[in-house]
């Protein structure tokens, strides 16, 4: 038996999608009358929202939770929620036996449930569906931000990559009624949002699972970009093979619709994209992205990379770093392959030698920082627009651009969740820095 809880503490690992998982339960824990802490020691419910897809991800948390042995005494209640509750389901309690509840990413409606249970009874709770259900209240979201919001329109992933845990920790595809993702961009609209982000793992699969709305991901782009108030509109992730020709036409004709297409190869060779089931050839890629150029020339562009993919060579690494010679990304996360429980790429030997992943990392990593650095070079002396977000710690104004840089300035407060043109006059490694 517990004491209801009075306070609780959140920390969110991972993507933009278990960060809004945890502005979504932030919400339930607030309606139910808890009051939110940022210090650990002052909670009487601490909740880890996890993140497994790499090791290093998992391993950090599980260090993180095994220290909490000692805060016990004083009958903290524990949690943890995300990618890892799923991936781990009961071996959590087996190696942390002071975890009082998991809960699964399609669980986490049932937050409020799950706790009444442990507090009545005592005992540790599991609960990890498979299938998400399809009473998520998104619309009890307590969000961090005021000018900018993350809105969910597809959970799930049914793309399988050999090396991928989200397929197995997120479920299948699964996307939200377009009415209902409208009402909430409406109602974000009203509160005075400015900047909203679709997510999903593919929202480029958006509606294939709901044939019968008939309404695609570009469909619902047309939708939104009609909402009075929203200014941008963002999206996140895409799979190469499901960017269409019709998205293309939807970034360049709706004014919301920002030019940023984050377009991740993985890889440069076309053996490595095979053995990752990434379906389509190096080939087709580049054609693809020389069809975006046409349709949309201002459009930058973001990729994801693994280096030392299991048997990967130095001749196909090469082949990796050629793309960078041929694609300027603006925005590249780069990764080195992590063998993953349950996924088809850990039946093959993780063969390529840490040391030799973190060469390629870093030699990928050094082209990519000229490139990005000769990129803002030459916006210098330019007026951009720029989205305000907020002022930081350092007491300057921070935004972005339309294609995602990073961009501070001086100025009122009144400039906060305004479109302002920012003449850039210098910059540093991730920031545009310039003058309104
Ligand atoms: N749905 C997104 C990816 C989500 S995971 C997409 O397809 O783009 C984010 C990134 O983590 C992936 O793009 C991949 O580059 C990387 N990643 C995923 N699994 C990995 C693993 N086992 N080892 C290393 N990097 C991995
Ligand atoms: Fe993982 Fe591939 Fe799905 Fe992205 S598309 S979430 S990399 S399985
Ligand atoms: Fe991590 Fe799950 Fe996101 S594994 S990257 S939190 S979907």
């Amino acid at each position: 038996m517990y004491q209801e809880p009075k306070s609780f503490f959140i920390r969110t690992y991972g993507c933009q999608m278990n960060e809004l998982d945890t502005e979504i339960m932030v919400g339930q824990l607030l309606k139910r009358g808890l009051t939110r802490v940022h210090e650990e020691e002052l909670a009487d419910l601490l909740i880890y929202n996890t993140c497994s897809i790499r090791d290093l991800a998992e391993r950090k948390v599980m260090g993180k939770l095994g220290l909490l042995g000692r805060s016990k005494k004083k009958k903290t209640l524990i949690g943890v929620t995300g990618c890892m509750a799923v991936a781990k389901k009961e071996a959590i309690f087996k190696k942390i036996p002071h975890v009082d509840f998991v809960l699964g990413t399609n669980n986490i409606s049932d937050l409020n449930e799950v706790l009444n249970d442990v507090i009545h009874t005592g005992k540790q709770a599991l609960r990890t569906d498979s299938a998400f259900e399809e009473n998520l209240d998104y619309l009890a979201a307590e969000r961090e931000d005021s000018v900018k919001a993350h809105v969910s329109i597809i959970r799930g992933c049914d793309k399988f990559c050999t090396y991928c845990v989200v397929p197995y920790t997120r479920g299948k595809e699964v996307s939200r009624p377009h009415d209902d993702i409208i009402t909430e961009v409406k109602m974000l609209a009203d509160k005075g949002y400015k900047e909203i982000t679709l997510l999903g793992q593919n929202v480029n699969s958006y509606g294939k699972d709901k044939k019968e709305s008939n309404i695609l991901f570009h469909d619902l782009l047309y939708k939104l970009d009609q909402i009075d108030g929203i200014k941008r509109i963002r999206f996140l992730t895409s799979h190469p093979v499901d960017i269409t020709k019709e998205l293309m036409f939807a970034i360049r004709d709706l004014p919301s619709v920002c030019e940023f297409v984050h377009f991740p190869i993985q890889a440069g060779s076309n053996r490595i994209l095979k053995k990752m089931h990434r379906i389509y050839t190096k080939e087709e890629y580049f054609e693809k992205v020389a069809l975006l150029k046409e349709i949309v020339p201002n459009a930058s562009l973001g990729t994801d990379i693994i280096v030392g993919f299991p048997t990967e060579t130095d001749e196909e690494f090469e082949e990796t770093y050629e793309v960078f010679k041929k694609i300027p990304y603006s925005v590249a996360f780069l990764y080195s392959f992590s063998s993953r429980q349950g996924t088809p790429a850990m039946r093959w030997k993780d063969d390529v030698p840490e040391s030799v992943k973190e060469e390629r990392l870093q030699r990928l990593l050094e082209l990519h920082n000229r490139q990005a650095a000769e990129e803002r070079a030459s916006m210098l002396g330019n007026p951009v627009e720029v989205l305000i977000e907020k002022r930081t710690k350092t007491g300057q104004l921070k935004g972005r651009t339309r294609c995602w840089k990073k961009v501070i300035t001086e100025g009122p407060d009144s400039l906060i969740g305004t479109l302002t043109m920012v003449t850039p006059h210098s910059f540093n490694h991730q920031t545009l820095i310039g003058s309104v």
